[in-house]
Order: C-alpha cells, then sequence, then structure tokens
C-alpha cells in the first residue's frame, strides 16, 4: 500500500486523477503496486508502467493539456521499432519512487548518439541563448527530429528527410530573429531559400541532387559564418558549391579571383560575392545579367564607371541584357587578367570576343575602348587629344562670350541713361 498511499497524498494526481473513474483508478495502483515492489531489487519500471498513466486521455496536467502527447506515434518511430524503453530517454523516474517528481530533468540522447552530441554541443546551436521567458540550447535534438515519432532520415516523413529541412529549419529561421548575440536578422533564411532556384530545384522539382540548408551548413556541426570551422566560412564556400558544381569550381580555380581566393586573399570574389547565398537566381535572366554588373562594380568601382561612359553601359542601365556585360566580355568563371594570353579581353583574344556579338567586326573595330579615360593621355592619346581639344574650344567659346558681354555692358548702361534724360520721352509715355 505504500506506492498507494504516496500517490494518494501526493498533490500532483490530485487535479488529474480525480477525473478518473474508480475502476481504472484501482487496476492502476494494482499494477504500479506489481509492477514496482520492493525498493531492494526494483528492475527499471517497464513501458507499460508508465503507459498506464501516459496513455489514459483522461488524465492531464494541472492545465489541462494531455500527459500522452505524441505518444501515439511511439509504435512507429525508429525508437519504438527498436523496442527501446522509456527510461532510456527519461532517466530520472527510472529511479524515483512512483509517482515520479512533476518536473523531471530533459532527455539525454547522448548515451546512445555520442558522434551527434558531440558535434551538437560545439554548434551554435549547442550554445545557451535565452529566447523569450525562459533559457536553453537555441536548437535541442528533438526540436528537429521530433520527440516520440523519431524516423530515420531515409523515411520521406521524417523531418529531416532530404526534402523536409528548410520546413524544420524554417520553424526557427523563417522570421528575422536575432536571438542571442548574432546576426541573424536577415529576413528568413528559409523564406529566401524557398524562393531561389536550389528552393524550386528541391521543392519544385523535387530534385535530390538539390542542396537543402544541411547540404551547405551540415545538421549536426552548424556554426556561424564568422567561425573558421564553419562549411560556410568565406573561404571554404567555393569548395562547398564546388561539391556539386564541379567544373565551374575546377574553372574558377584557375581563374584570378579563384586563384587569389584559394591563395587566401580576403577580397578576391567568391561565389555569392556574385551569386549571393539564399536568393541565388538563375543567370539566364536579363534581370540577373543586368543586376550582376553592379555586383562586379562594388569591387571593380572605376572599370564600373568607364563602362558606363560606354554605349554598352548605357543600354545595360536602362536594363537590357543583349549588349556586352562584364561578363560579355571577360568570361564569368575563367576571368583572367588583362595581360594573360588565356584572358578573353587579351590583345590575342580580343577580336574573337567581339565577334561573338559583332560577327562582321575587323581588327579595326577593337581599336575601341570599352574602358574610355579621356583624361589619361597614356592610355589612349587620340581620345586624350581630342578631350583636350573640346575643352580649348569650350574655355575659347566661353571666353569670346564673356569678354564681348563685358565690353558691351558699360556702352548699354550709357544708351540707356541718354535715352532716359531727353525730354520728349517723357512727354510721349505718362504714367
Ligand atoms: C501514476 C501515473 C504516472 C506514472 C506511472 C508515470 N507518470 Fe509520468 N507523469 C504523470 C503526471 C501526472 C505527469 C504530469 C506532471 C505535471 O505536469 O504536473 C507526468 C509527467 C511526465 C513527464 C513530463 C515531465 C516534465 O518535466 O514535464 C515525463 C517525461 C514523464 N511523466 C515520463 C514518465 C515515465 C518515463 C514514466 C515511466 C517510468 C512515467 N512518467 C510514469 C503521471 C505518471
Ligand atoms: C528517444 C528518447 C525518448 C524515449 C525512448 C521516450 N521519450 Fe518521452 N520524451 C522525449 C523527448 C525528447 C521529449 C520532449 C522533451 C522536451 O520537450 O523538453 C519527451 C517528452 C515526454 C513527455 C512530456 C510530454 C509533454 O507533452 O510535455 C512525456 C509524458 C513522455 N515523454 C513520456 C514518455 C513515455 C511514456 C515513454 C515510453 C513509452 C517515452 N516518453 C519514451 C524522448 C523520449
Ligand atoms: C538543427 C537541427 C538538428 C539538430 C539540433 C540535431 N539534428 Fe540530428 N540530424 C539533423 C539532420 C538534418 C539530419 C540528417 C543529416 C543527413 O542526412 O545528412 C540528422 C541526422 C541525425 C542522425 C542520423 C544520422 C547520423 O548521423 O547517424 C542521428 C542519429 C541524429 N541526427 C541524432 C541527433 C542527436 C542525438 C541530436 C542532439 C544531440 C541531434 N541529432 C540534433 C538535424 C539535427
Ligand atoms: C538507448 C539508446 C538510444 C537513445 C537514448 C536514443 N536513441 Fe536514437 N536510436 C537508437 C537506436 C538503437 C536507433 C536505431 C538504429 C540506428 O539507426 O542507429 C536509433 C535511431 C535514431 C535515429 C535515426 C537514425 C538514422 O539512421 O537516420 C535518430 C534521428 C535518433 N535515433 C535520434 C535520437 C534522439 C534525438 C534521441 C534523444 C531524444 C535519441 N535518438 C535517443 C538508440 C537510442
Ligand atoms: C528551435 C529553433 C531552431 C531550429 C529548428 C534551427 N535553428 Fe538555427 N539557430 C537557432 C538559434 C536560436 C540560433 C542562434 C541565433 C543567434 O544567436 O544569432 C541559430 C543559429 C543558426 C546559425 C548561425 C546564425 C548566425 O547568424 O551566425 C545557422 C547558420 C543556423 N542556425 C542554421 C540552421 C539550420 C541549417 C537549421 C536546420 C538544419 C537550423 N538552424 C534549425 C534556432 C534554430
Ligand atoms: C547553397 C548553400 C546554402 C543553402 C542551401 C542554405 N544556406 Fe544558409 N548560408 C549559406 C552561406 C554561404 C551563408 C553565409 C553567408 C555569409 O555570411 O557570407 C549562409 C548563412 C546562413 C545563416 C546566417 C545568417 C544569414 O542569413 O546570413 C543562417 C541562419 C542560415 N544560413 C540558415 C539557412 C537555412 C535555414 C537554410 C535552409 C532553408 C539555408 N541556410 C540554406 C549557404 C547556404
Ligand atoms: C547539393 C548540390 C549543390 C550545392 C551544394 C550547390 N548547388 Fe547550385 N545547384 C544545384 C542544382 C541541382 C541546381 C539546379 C539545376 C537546375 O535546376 O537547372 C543548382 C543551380 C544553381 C544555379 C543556377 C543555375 C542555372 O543555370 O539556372 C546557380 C547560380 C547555383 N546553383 C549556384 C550555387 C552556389 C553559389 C552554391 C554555393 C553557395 C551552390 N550552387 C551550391 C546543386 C547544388
Ligand atoms: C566574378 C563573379 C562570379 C563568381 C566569383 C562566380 N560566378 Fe557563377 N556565374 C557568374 C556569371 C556572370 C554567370 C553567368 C554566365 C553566363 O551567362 O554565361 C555565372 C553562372 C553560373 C552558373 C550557371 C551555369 C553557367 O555556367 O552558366 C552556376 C551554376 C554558377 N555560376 C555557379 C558558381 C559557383 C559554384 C561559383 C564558385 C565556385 C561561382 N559561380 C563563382 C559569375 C560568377
Ligand atoms: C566590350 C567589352 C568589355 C566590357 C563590356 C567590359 N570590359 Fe573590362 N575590359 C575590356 C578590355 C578590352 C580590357 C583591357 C583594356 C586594356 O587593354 O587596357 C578590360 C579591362 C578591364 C579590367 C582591368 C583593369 C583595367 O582597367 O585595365 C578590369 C578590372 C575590368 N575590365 C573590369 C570590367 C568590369 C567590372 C566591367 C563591367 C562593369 C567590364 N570590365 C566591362 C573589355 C570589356
Ligand atoms: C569581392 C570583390 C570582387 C568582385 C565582386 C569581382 N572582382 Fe574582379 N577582382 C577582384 C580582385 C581582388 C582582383 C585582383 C586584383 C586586381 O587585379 O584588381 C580582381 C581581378 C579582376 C580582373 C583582372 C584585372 C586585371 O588585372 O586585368 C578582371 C578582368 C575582373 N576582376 C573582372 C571582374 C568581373 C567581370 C566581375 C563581375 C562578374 C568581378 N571582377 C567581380 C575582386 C572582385
Ligand atoms: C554580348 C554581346 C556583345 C559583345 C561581346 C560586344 N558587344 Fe558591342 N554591342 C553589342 C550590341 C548588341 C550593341 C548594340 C548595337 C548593335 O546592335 O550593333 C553593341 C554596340 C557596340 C558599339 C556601339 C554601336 C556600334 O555598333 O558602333 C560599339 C562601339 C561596340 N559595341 C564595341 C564593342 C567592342 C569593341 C567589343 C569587344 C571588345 C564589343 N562591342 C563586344 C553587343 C556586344
Amino acid at each position: 500500500m505504500r506506492v498507494l498511499r504516496t500517490i494518494n497524498s501526493s498533490p500532483m494526481f490530485n487535479h488529474s486523477l480525480r477525473r478518473t473513474n474508480s475502476a481504472l483508478w484501482l487496476l492502476v495502483s494494482i499494477s504500479l503496486l506489481l509492477a514496482v515492489p520492493a525498493p531492494a531489487s526494483e528492475p527499471p519500471p517497464s513501458n507499460d508502467d508508465c503507459m498506464m498513466c501516459h496513455e489514459d486521455a483522461s488524465m492531464t496536467r494541472e492545465n489541462g493539456e494531455a500527459l500522452g502527447a505524441g505518444l501515439d506515434a511511439w509504435p512507429e518511430s525508429i525508437h519504438g521499432m527498436v523496442d527501446l524503453s522509456c527510461v532510456d530517454c527519461h532517466a530520472d523516474p527510472a529511479a524515483a519512487e512512483m509517482p515520479h517528481p512533476a518536473q523531471l530533468d530533459p532527455p539525454d540522447c547522448s548515451a546512445c548518439h555520442s558522434d551527434a552530441a558531440e558535434q551538437h554541443a560545439t554548434s551554435v546551436h549547442g550554445a545557451t541563448v535565452t529566447l523569450g521567458e525562459g533559457s536553453g540550447v537555441a536548437a535541442a535534438c528533438w526540436d528537429c527530429h521530433g520527440a516520440h515519432d523519431v524516423l530515420p532520415s531515409s523515411d520521406p516523413e521524417s523531418r529531416t528527410s532530404h526534402f523536409a529541412v528548410p520546413k524544420t529549419c524554417g520553424q526557427c529561421h523563417s522570421e528575422p530573429h536575432s536571438a542571442g548575440e548574432g546576426t541573424a536578422t536577415t529576413p528568413g533564411a528559409a523564406v529566401c531559400f524557398d524562393a531561389s532556384v536550389h528552393g524550386h530545384a528541391l521543392l519544385g522539382a523535387g530534385l535530390r541532387v538539390a542542396p537543402n540548408c544541411a547540404t551547405c551548413h551540415g545538421s549536426h556541426q552548424i556554426r556561424r559564418p564568422s567561425d573558421p570551422e564553419s562549411r560556410v566560412h568565406r573561404a571554404a564556400i567555393p569548395d562547398t558549391c564546388g561539391s556539386c558544381h564541379e567544373a565551374i569550381r575546377r574553372q574558377y580555380a584557375d581563374s584570378v579571383h579563384g586563384a587569389l581566393a584559394d591563395a587566401g586573399n580576403t577580397v578576391a570574389a567568391i561565389c555569392t560575392d556574385c551569386h549571393t547565398y539564399h536568393q541565388i537566381g538563375s543567370p539566364d535572366l536579363a534581370d540577373w545579367k543586368v543586376d550582376v554588373i553592379g555586383e562586379c562594380g562594388t569591387c571593380h568601382e572605376e572599370s564600373l564607371e568607364t563602362y558606363r561612359d560606354t554605349f554598352h553601359g548605357q543600354v545595360t542601365s536602362l536594363g537590357f541584357a543583349r549588349v556586352a556585360t562584364c561578363s560579355g566580355c571577360h568570361g564569368s568563371h575563367d576571368i583572367l587578367p588583362k595581360d594573360a594570353p588565356g584572358s578573353r579581353v587579351s590583345v590575342e583574344r580580343r577580336l574573337a570576343t567581339c565577334q561573338e556579338c559583332h560577327t562582321r567586326a575587323g581588327p579595326n573595330f577593337v581599336q575601341y575602348d570599352p574602358h574610355p579615360k579621356p583624361e589619361d593621355a597614356e592610355r589612349d592619346a587620340k581620345l586624350y587629344y581630342t578631350g583636350q581639344f573640346m575643352k580649348v574650344l569650350l574655355i575659347g567659346v566661353f571666353s569670346f562670350f564673356f569678354l564681348h558681354t563685358a565690353l558691351w555692358l558699360p556702352r548699354s548702361f550709357k544708351a540707356r541713361r541718354e535715352h532716359h534724360r531727353r525730354p520728349s520721352d517723357r512727354f510721349s509715355n505718362p504714367r
């Protein structure tokens, strides 16, 4: 009767058990007595022992919440299938006398999944953050996997299946938020991702080869972009993207940007400087082709300025991508310094590059400077002296008019004064 007495006197059960009918209550008490005999050699409580209370829909917490929330999925879950015991995860009720305390420790998954647990502990999600009123880890195992309905990622119904991951991460990364001291203020990563080429390929076309959040970030080892160990740290990004876009990665490695970036230069353009990361759009679209000019311009300010002075630059600034954009002449993943023989704008190859669009262009055509600097005599003497001549002409014309007006002024004043002094004018114009 020890157990029964304790249960009856426990304030924890007063509220919930009052509603249970007495027949069931008797059953519960008897089974508990059978299941939990003498303290000395007690075997741990079986799942049936726990389910006796937790399966009973009429038993609730003080606030009315069901005690068995989510347990219906248990038999089909991976842990139900392998016959895990409730106390494998809920360790403290195993030792506690029934009824167990109202507050239990959070479950511990590390006993069986030590690799995942170790990685998670050092990730951004394993760090403690203060959110709202409480404080806890940023994302616990069960925030991504569920509690009693855990399924292997290979199961399409799993929260961590390849196609479900954006939704799972999106529980927390859809809204702009700045929990903790981080920078997660960008308008919802998941929202941006869904609308990107990758989002369309994954969620629209259902391509298994398209990336989800975890392909780029990892699952248990997710770190801040500023962390050198992160897969999305600046230095790691070309390889992260290159794990799928292999041919482009190889071409990029030989380009001026790639060679510098791989050597540790943090200013040379990497994939995400030109493409962005969550909002990646299709490079086939005219809008994208025109926008990327601005991205080149963030680093090559002067080249952008001089380009804007040309026919190509003026037309693209109106939104038309038919004329040459930066990459139309320089290439994209194969950009080389202008003097390198392989460069698309080298002396050797320039004509061929222009001819891709100007099919009838001859050697004279390439004399045209796509980055004109009229103030630089060494770059283009003809342009420089034409410019100088135009300046002289302009100054000359203006000086002449200034002189002309300056000489005319006193004369015109004098003429006006004489005109006013004449009396005949006063009578002929009375006011
Ligand atoms: C005699 C009925 C009874 C038995 C047997 C029982 N529980 Fe409970 N359990 C409850 C009640 C009632 C609550 C709700 C406590 C509250 O919120 O006031 C609860 C709460 C819990 C909670 C939530 C604790 C928290 O911190 O919110 C867990 C987990 C739990 N039980 C696991 C178990 C496990 C595992 C077993 C088997 C070893 C078990 N229970 C056996 C009645 C029982
Ligand atoms: C694989 C580990 C695991 C096993 C095995 C397990 N649970 Fe849980 N249980 C969890 C997790 C995770 C939570 C959620 C904890 C949280 O949200 O803080 C949870 C929560 C609970 C809760 C609180 C539910 C609520 O709505 O607040 C109860 C009750 C519970 N478990 C009972 C059981 C019972 C009964 C069994 C055996 C049939 C069992 N658990 C087996 C991991 C497990
Ligand atoms: C931020 C979300 C997230 C958190 C938090 C998380 N996981 Fe995972 N987990 C995943 C994803 C996504 C996969 C699937 C990875 C894949 O297929 O590459 C996965 C896979 C797994 C796997 C199966 C693959 C493997 O590595 O063996 C296990 C086991 C696992 N997680 C356990 C855990 C445990 C234990 C914790 C807590 C210590 C945890 N996870 C925390 C997202 C998460
Ligand atoms: C007592 C040991 C044990 C505990 C504790 C445990 N698990 Fe498991 N878990 C297993 C076993 C056994 C399997 C099935 C075999 C396998 O795939 O590794 C499994 C499978 C999984 C899988 C699917 C793995 C896959 O292949 O995709 C995930 C995810 C998982 N567990 C997450 C968790 C989480 C989250 C917790 C804590 C809430 C937890 N486990 C607690 C033993 C455990
Ligand atoms: C339960 C909520 C939750 C889930 C689910 C979740 N996260 Fe987080 N995540 C957070 C919180 C909270 C932070 C810490 C924010 C901070 O301090 O800036 C964070 C931080 C991050 C960061 C670092 C952000 C930064 O600005 O440095 C990345 C990257 C990240 N999460 C990716 C993911 C991915 C990918 C998934 C899914 C596999 C995921 N998260 C699932 C809550 C979550
Ligand atoms: C194609 C690769 C890729 C995919 C897919 C991806 N990310 Fe990212 N993510 C990145 C890169 C790269 C950065 C770092 C950018 C930087 O700061 O330089 C990043 C940064 C972040 C950050 C830090 C804050 C921010 O937005 O700058 C969070 C949070 C995040 N990602 C969450 C997610 C979530 C959630 C998903 C899935 C819905 C996802 N990511 C999908 C590549 C990816
Ligand atoms: C898991 C493999 C994978 C990873 C990692 C990946 N991508 Fe992709 N990417 C794809 C697939 C698949 C497509 C869709 C192809 C399609 O639908 O035509 C795609 C499409 C693209 C496109 C559009 C191509 C087009 O012609 O429309 C660009 C640009 C792109 N990715 C850039 C990136 C960048 C930048 C990164 C790194 C931040 C990255 N990708 C990481 C697989 C990947
Ligand atoms: C200097 C800017 C720049 C960098 C750096 C860059 N790209 Fe691109 N990318 C472009 C441009 C411009 C296009 C459009 C090419 C075209 O229209 O011919 C493009 C096109 C693409 C495409 C579409 C397929 C194609 O070739 O047309 C993919 C996929 C892609 N890039 C992935 C990547 C990846 C992965 C990286 C990093 C390894 C990367 N890009 C680095 C500018 C860049
Ligand atoms: C019509 C073809 C064409 C277009 C369009 C074009 N360039 Fe050039 N670019 C060239 C040629 C040709 C050279 C070599 C000039 C020389 O020999 O001095 C060059 C040189 C350069 C150089 C080397 C430094 C220099 O000024 O000599 C950079 C950097 C550059 N371009 C960037 C850009 C950027 C950024 C854009 C777009 C805003 C762009 N280019 C648009 C043809 C073009
Ligand atoms: C994140 C900054 C960044 C972006 C964005 C960027 N570049 Fe560069 N680029 C560099 C750096 C750094 C170098 C090497 C230093 C130098 O020569 O100016 C370089 C070199 C070059 C060169 C060789 C210059 C020479 O010496 O002849 C060309 C051409 C060029 N970039 C074109 C482009 C084009 C076209 C784009 C856009 C599609 C672009 N870059 C985007 C940083 C950038
Ligand atoms: C991506 C295609 C493309 C490339 C590459 C290109 N252009 Fe053009 N360019 C055009 C288009 C389209 C026009 C609009 C006029 C037309 O339809 O002929 C134009 C107009 C011009 C004009 C002014 C109009 C005219 O026909 O006289 C000049 C000058 C010019 N380009 C020079 C060059 C030179 C020099 C190169 C090589 C360094 C070059 N372009 C490379 C597409 C291109």
